[in-house]
């Protein structure tokens, strides 16, 4: 597994501002079973609760804590995605800063949530950062939407991303059950793993317009980028003719309760 610098990751990290209007129209939201097995794992509800979503983005997740009635604000560092995001949700609070400088009250929340930005932090930080703010009791819910590697035309289709683009490690870790120790190399927090599997049907100009909004992509040449996913728009129109493809996702979720 190759490991990125840590320029590159920083460049990757960043990269999402360019393409946010890309991400906003066509990334996976997540299924209603994550919000009730989040609740699950927490042992409280999100309707009513202090939550703060970071590394909001366009402010897909958030919406859905905002519907489930969280009182929810949202953390974004990016000019781009912060953008978006009062472009989406204009009644929703955001505040700019990120996972590693929390500009949040100690024991402020009864939910921190993390959706697919979690490994963009330093859990050198991030993880102190996370107990600071959530009361006793409180919950601290990461999750991520992985392609599902069982079924064959996403495991051909990732074999080819990593082919293409170099390993990327977020996709490596796909169904990966060492999720805990890779989100907190300290050990100081006892996370609970969750897997909620879902799908969506979507049109092969929206799941290449999908797969394209991803750092890896964003990072690494539009030349380069372009001959892929015209390639990939073959591979794909000769396995679903009629031009719609079901995406499988499986949600990897880890919540940890504050002590
Ligand atoms: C893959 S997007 C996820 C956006 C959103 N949560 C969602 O579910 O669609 C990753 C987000 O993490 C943000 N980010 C980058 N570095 C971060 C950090 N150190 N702490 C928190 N968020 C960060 C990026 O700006 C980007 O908006």
């Amino acid at each position: 597994m190759t490991q990125p610098t840590p320029t590159h990751h920083t460049t990757r990290a960043h990269s999402f501002n360019s393409a946010a209007a890309q991400y906003a129209a066509n990334r996976p939201s997540y299924p209603t079973a994550l919000l009730d097995a989040i609740e699950d794992l927490a042992g409280h509800p999100l309707t009513g609760a202090r939550v703060a979503d970071i590394g909001a983005g366009t402010g897909i997740a958030t919406a859905l804590l905002h519907a489930r009635g969280a009182d929810v604000i949202a953390v974004e560092p990016g000019d781009g995605m912060a953008e978006q995001f009062r472009h989406a949700l204009p009644d929703v609070p955001i505040v700019r800063g990120d996972g590693n400088h929390l500009p949040l009250a100690d024991a402020s929340l009864d939910f921190l949530t993390y959706a697919q930005s979690w490994h963009w932090t330093d859990p050198a930080h991030s993880v102190p950062e996370a107990l600071r703010v959530l009361r006793p009791g409180g919950a601290l819910a990461l999750w991520w939407n992985t392609g599902a590697l069982d079924v064959p035309w996403i495991d051909a289709q990732t074999d080819r991303i990593q082919h293409h683009f170099g390993v990327d490690r977020v996709v490596r870790r796909n169904g990966d059950a060492a999720f805990a120790a890779v989100a907190d190399t300290s050990g100081r927090l006892d996370f609970t793993h969750r897997r909620v599997r879902w799908s969506r049907h979507v049109f092969v100009d929206t799941h290449l317009a999908n797969i394209s909004s991803h750092s890896i992509f964003l990072v690494h040449g539009e030349e380069s980028t372009a001959a892929f996913l015209a390639e990939e728009r073959r591979h794909l129109l000769t396995a679903f003719p009629d031009g719609t493809i079901e995406e499988t996702y499986d949600v990897e979720l880890l919540v940890a309760i504050a002590p």
